[in-house]
Order: C-alpha cells, then structure tokens, then sequence
C-alpha cells in the first residue's frame, strides 16, 4: 500500500468508527432500548402514559455533561452485566438528592416563587423534589402534591 492510500485508509476508518460510536450511543439512549429489560416493572408503561412521556430516560437518568453520559454508558454495561448474572434485582435510583434535583430544574427552572412550595427557604434547604414528587415519572397513580404533604412539618 503507498502511503497515501495508507492515511486515506486510516482517515475513512477513523472516520467511520466514530459514526459508528455516535450510532451506538444513540441507540442505546432510546427509551426503547431501555424497555428491552425494564418491561417488567409498570415503569415504561406508567412513563409513556404520564406528563414526562416526551422526556427521554436520559434526560432524568443520566449524568450531566460528556464525561457524565460516558459514567452513565460505563454504569450501563455494568446493567447488561448485572441483568444476565442477577435477574432478580430490582433497580432503585438514587434520586433523593440535590444534585439529582438539578436535573429536573434544567427544565422547571421556573418554578421557584414565595409563599408557595418551591419557595426560596425550601430551596437553601436543599429540600430535593421527589420528596414531594414521588413517582412523578413512574406511577400510573401520581397527583399532584396536596397540602397534606405540607402539614408534616407545617401543621395545619
Ligand atoms: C440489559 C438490560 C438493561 C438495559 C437495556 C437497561 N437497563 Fe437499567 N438496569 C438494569 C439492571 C439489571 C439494573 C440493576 C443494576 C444494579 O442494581 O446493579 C438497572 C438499573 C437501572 C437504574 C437504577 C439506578 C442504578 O444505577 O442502578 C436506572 C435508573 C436504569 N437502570 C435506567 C435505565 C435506562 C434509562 C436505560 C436505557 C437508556 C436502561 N436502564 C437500560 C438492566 C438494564
Ligand atoms: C427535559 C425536560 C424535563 C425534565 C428533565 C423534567 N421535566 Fe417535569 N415536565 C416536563 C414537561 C415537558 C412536562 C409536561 C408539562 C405539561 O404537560 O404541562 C413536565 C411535567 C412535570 C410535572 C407535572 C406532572 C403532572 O403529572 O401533573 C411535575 C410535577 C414535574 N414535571 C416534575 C419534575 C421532576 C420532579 C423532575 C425531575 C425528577 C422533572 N420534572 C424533570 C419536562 C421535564
Ligand atoms: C414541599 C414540597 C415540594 C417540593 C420540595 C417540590 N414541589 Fe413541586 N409542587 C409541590 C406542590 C404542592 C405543587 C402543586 C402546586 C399548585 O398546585 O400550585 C407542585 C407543583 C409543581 C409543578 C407544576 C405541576 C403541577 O403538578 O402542578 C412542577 C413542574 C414542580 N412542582 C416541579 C418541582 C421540582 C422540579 C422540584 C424540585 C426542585 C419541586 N417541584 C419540589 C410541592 C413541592
Ligand atoms: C422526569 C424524570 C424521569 C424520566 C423521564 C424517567 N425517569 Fe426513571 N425515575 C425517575 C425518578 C424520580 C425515579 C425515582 C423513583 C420515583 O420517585 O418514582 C426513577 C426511578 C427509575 C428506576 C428505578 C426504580 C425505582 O423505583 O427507583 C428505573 C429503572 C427507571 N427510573 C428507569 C427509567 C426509564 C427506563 C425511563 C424511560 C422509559 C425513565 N426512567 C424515565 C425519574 C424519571
Ligand atoms: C420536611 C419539612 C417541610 C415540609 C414537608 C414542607 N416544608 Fe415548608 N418549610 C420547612 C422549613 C424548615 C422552612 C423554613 C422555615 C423558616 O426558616 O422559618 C420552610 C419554609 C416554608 C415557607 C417560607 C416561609 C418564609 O419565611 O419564607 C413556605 C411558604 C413554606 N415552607 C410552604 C410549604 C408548603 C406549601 C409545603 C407543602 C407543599 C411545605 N412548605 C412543606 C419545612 C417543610
């Protein structure tokens, strides 16, 4: 091979594995592929018939930023893993936490006003969203809070 054809084979190959990488990653970040082993539970089903059912899994589920989508692609091979050598588990996500507040506020960045639940004390307190928002996502029976909620620290 002479050295131009070499570096052209090189280029086209670089080229075609990183078409071929993106194609992956897109793939594998469709709710569908996510359904292949998450059917099980009503979680796909309660998603696709909720407020969220335009929100892709990885708009919630995922880590911020590149290095967060490579964490989450990582973690998600270790799932494949996980799924074949355990079937029993049940998946639970961490999201009673801050930081995964974050993630819900890159859309309801709105919401914060006084008087009301997402009032700025609440949020110096770091109080998270499912606290109040359990099962936004995944429950065929989710409503909206009510003022009982309020009450456990409130009073009436
Ligand atoms: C090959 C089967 C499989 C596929 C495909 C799959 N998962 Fe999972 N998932 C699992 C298993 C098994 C666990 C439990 C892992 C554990 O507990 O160690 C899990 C756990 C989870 C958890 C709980 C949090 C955690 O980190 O353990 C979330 C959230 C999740 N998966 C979301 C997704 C999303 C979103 C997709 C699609 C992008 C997806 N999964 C695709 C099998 C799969
Ligand atoms: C990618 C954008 C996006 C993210 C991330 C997101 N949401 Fe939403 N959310 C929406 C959209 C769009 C709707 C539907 C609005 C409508 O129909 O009026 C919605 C609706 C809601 C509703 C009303 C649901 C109902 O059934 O009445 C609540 C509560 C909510 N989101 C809370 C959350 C929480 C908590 C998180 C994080 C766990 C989150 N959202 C993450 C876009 C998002
Ligand atoms: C202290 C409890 C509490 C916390 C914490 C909380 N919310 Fe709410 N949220 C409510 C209540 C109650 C309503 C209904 C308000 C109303 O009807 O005016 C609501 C309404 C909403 C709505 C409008 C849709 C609807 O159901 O009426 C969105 C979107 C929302 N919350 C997102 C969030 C996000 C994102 C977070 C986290 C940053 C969060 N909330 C934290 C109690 C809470
Ligand atoms: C709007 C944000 C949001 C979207 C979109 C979303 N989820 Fe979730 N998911 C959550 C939250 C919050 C929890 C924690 C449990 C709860 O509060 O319902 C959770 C929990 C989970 C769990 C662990 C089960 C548990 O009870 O902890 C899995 C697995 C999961 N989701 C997969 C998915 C898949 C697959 C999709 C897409 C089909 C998806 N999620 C879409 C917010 C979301
Ligand atoms: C887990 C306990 C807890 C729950 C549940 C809770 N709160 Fe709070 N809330 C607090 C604390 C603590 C403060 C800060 C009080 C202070 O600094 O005086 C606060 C502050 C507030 C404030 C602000 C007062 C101010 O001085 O600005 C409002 C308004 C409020 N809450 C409304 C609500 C509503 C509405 C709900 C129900 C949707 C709710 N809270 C649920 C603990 C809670």
């Amino acid at each position: 091979m002479g050295r131009k054809k070499l570096l052209l084979t090189i280029v086209i190959s670089g080229f075609l594995l990183v078409v071929l990488s993106v194609g992956v990653i897109e793939f594998t970040s469709q709710p569908r592929f996510c359904y292949n082993c998450h059917e099980m539970g009503e979680l796909y089903n309660a998603w696709e018939q909720g407020k969220h059912q335009d929100v892709s899994c990885l708009k919630c589920h995922a880590e911020p930023g590149v290095a967060g989508l490579v964490r989450t692609k990582a973690k998600g091979l270790r799932e494949v893993y996980v799924h074949f050598t355990n079937p029993q588990i049940e998946p639970e996500e961490k999201a009673d936490t801050w930081e995964f507040s974050q993630r819900c506020l890159v859309c309801h960045d709105d919401i914060q006003a006084p008087g009301g639940p997402h009032n700025a004390k609440h949020f110096e307190m770091e109080f998270v969203c499912v606290k109040c928002h359990s099962g936004v996502a995944h429950d065929p029976e989710y409503e909206s809070p009510s003022a009982e909620v309020c009450a456990q620290c409130h009073g009436k």
